[in-house]
């Protein structure tokens, strides 16, 4: 079981790099099979989710080969997946969807069940391929959809990334013009859609709420480099704001950070763009209010880390999450180092300025894991993560070598977990986002 371990660490100081977007390489990995001819992609990140959609591309007949971060895939001939324990493991793999059905006609699919952040259903990405022409059955928990695809309009009823995504996949391919009205505008989103235009698609509107998509023939092969993460940077940026640290977050996109970046500024944290990415200076001092949106909403993802962040500023911090039902878990543990916070329905209050001290707590979802390892950096004495699921390897590349990098005292315990074998608890647990 990964643990890991942080001490108190006062002061951060220094430069980091950031990684690049597991969200955006996931859609990205998924894409690749809207074509026979080669994908490349550059500085791919060394996370368990992205060895799991790896693993999905192979189970679908996409031949996959990784060289350093480079990695190459050809899926001349795929089809559905033959084997559906790594499907489970995590929710994005219903973003093969789109691409199978345009691609080859038809996509059968073990159902993703909910997950610990809430239910988390796909009725939005399953109504907008019906609408697209598709037949979708539902028998047990499997889901078949399959037709040939037409383009056609769609509104989405709530902006859901996933669904977004998987009907430009679907629509890229599908005969005629297709138009999504109350699409999802987060940065992954537009850099999917340079990856598509780069592959030969025809797409207008990426990174508004209508997305326009003429349908083409085929696809060609690409080489692309991802946009890095800005929840990493995000969450390396409470790690600073907490610590009155000076740090630069090098390849930061201070453009995709605006809504935490202003809770930061007016907490009393001076960030500065850079042509190397994002400086940050000083230390949070006001209490914050922060309600979770659609981009370019502040991002629910660091929603923890900001809480983390609102503990040590003096007075009361109010937050609203709005987009999952059950994103508050990392309460309790935070409450074990001493933090004081009250959780009623959607809102957390928080009172700041209590002194938190080292204990045992546990990550229960992946921005809860990355939230108590910035808690552990300003609790008296050591701090241990336990991480059972292990949470934070899925979406943060050594975020404990990063915070080292930054002068923190933070290391990995212990990891029996093998990304490459089966999951550890053979797929049962489902992946938080
Ligand atoms: C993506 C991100 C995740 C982030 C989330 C919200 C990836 C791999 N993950 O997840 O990190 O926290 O966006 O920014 O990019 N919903 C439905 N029906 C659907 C689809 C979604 O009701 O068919 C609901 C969900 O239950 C949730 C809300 O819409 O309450 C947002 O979900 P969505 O935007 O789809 O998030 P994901 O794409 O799963």
């Amino acid at each position: 079981m990964p643990q890991y371990q942080i001490g108190y660490s006062p002061r951060l100081s220094g430069e980091v790099h950031v990684s690049t977007a597991k969200n955006a390489v996931l859609p990205i990995l998924a894409a690749a099979l809207l074509t026979q001819e080669e994908i490349i992609l550059h500085q791919v990140p060394q996370l368990t989710d992205v060895r799991h959609m790896l693993g999905i591309l192979r189970s679908c007949g996409a031949e996959v080969s990784e060289e350093n971060a480079d990695v190459r895939i050809r899926g001349v001939s795929v089809g559905s997946p033959k084997e559906n324990a790594l499907l489970r493991t995590m929710r994005a793999s219903v973003l093969i969807l789109g691409p199978l059905v345009a691609r080859t006609g038809a996509c059968v699919l073990s159902m993703p069940g909910g997950c610990a952040i809430g239910q988390r259903p796909i009725d939005l990405h399953l109504k907008g391929l019906q609408k697209l022409g598709a037949k979708v059955e539902q028998e047990g928990g499997t889901v078949q959809v399959s037709g040939a695809l037409k383009g056609a309009n769609i509104y989405l009823d709530f902006p859901s990334v996933g669904a977004t995504e998987n009907l430009i996949m679907a629509a890229v391919l599908a005969k005629g013009v297709t138009r999504i009205e109350n699409a999802a505008k987060e940065p992954e989103i537009t850099d999917l859609c340079h990856f598509l235009t780069a592959m030969g698609g025809r797409i207008a509107g990426a990174g508004t709420a209508n997305i326009i998509i003429e349908g083409v023939e085929s696809l060609h092969g690409a080489e692309y480099t991802p946009i890095p993460d800005r929840i990493e940077a995000g969450t390396l940026a409470c790690a600073a704001a907490l610590t009155e640290g000076s740090v630069l977050l090098e390849g930061a996109r201070t453009d995709h950070m605006r809504a935490l970046l202003f809770k930061l500024s007016e907490s009393g944290v001076i960030c500065q763009e850079d042509v190397r990415g994002l400086r940050l200076r000083g230390k949070a001092r006001h209490p914050m209010e922060a309600r979770t949106l659609s981009y370019p909403g502040f991002p629910t993802d660091m929603q923890a880390p900001l809480m983390v962040v609102a503990t040590q500023t003096h007075g009361l911090s109010v937050f609203l999450e709005t987009i999952f039902e059950n994103r508050y878990m990392h309460v309790v543990e935070l409450k074990r180092l001493g933090a004081h916070i009250r959780v009623e329905g959607q809102l957390a209050l928080i009172q700041g300025g209590r002194t938190l001290n080292g204990a045992h707590v546990t990550a229960t979802d992946l921005r809860a894991a990355a939230a108590l390892m910035l808690a552990g950096l300003i609790a008296q004495g050591q701090t241990t993560v336990s991480d059972p699921a292990g949470h934070l390897m899925r979406g943060y590349e050594s975020l404990e070598d990063k915070l080292t990098v930054l002068g923190a005292e933070a290391k990995k315990l212990e990891d029996r977990i093998n990304v490459s074998k089966k999951p550890a608890n053979d797929g049962e647990f489902m992946a938080a986002n």
